[in-house]
């Protein structure tokens, strides 16, 4: 049995994506773990610090979600966290091979860890960290893509126009 899963990600912003994939983990396993990973993108929009605040401010309140920051290897951590299996949304084929990739590789450095991959919401297919990134850039409207207790914040933030 998975009582405890993480769903991992960068999280440079989450999106209302990332969000319906959590919620839903939360309603299938004992114990979700979101683990904001600080390596990635090495010059992310948001520190590791807002990006947990982000996630806090959002699920948070949920009882059986717990957010923190993960350091090095996600089949490390998992390993730490007692996690035994990675949550992650699938949007379409094109996320499919990097996707497959991760989860193989994940399991050949702890083969506890398996991965299960939810469908993401119809309506949430086209959305990802970088649109959010490019539209709120360019002074467009996010606030359907994004919570909107941390619209304010992340919009501010990206908005370039708002600087000029
Ligand atoms: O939201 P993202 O950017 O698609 O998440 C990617 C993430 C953070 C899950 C991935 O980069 C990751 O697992 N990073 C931790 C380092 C690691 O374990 N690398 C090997 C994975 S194959």
């Amino acid at each position: 049995m998975h009582n405890t899963v993480i769903c991992p990600g960068s999280f440079d912003p989450v999106t209302l994506g990332h969000i319906d994939i959590i919620t839903r983990a939360s309603k299938m396993f004992d114990n979700v773990i979101v683990g904001v990973f600080v390596n990635g993108d090495k010059h992310p929009a948001f520190s590791i610090e807002e990006r947990v605040a982000h996630l806090q401010k959002t699920v948070g309140d949920i009882p059986n979600i717990t957010v923190m920051s993960c350091d090095g290897l996600l089949a490390d951590c998992a390993k730490e966290l007692g996690a035994s299996a990675v949550v992650r949304g699938l949007r379409a084929v094109s996320d499919f091979e990097y996707e497959f990739q991760m989860a193989l590789t994940n399991r050949k450095l702890n083969p506890e860890l398996d991965t299960v991959f939810l469908a993401s919401d119809a309506g949430y297919t086209y959305l990802s960290s970088s649109i959010v990134k490019n539209v709120a850039s360019l002074g467009g409207d996010i606030s359907n893509f994004v919570p909107a207790c941390i619209h304010d914040e992340i919009f501010n933030r990206l908005n370039m126009k708002g600087t000029e």
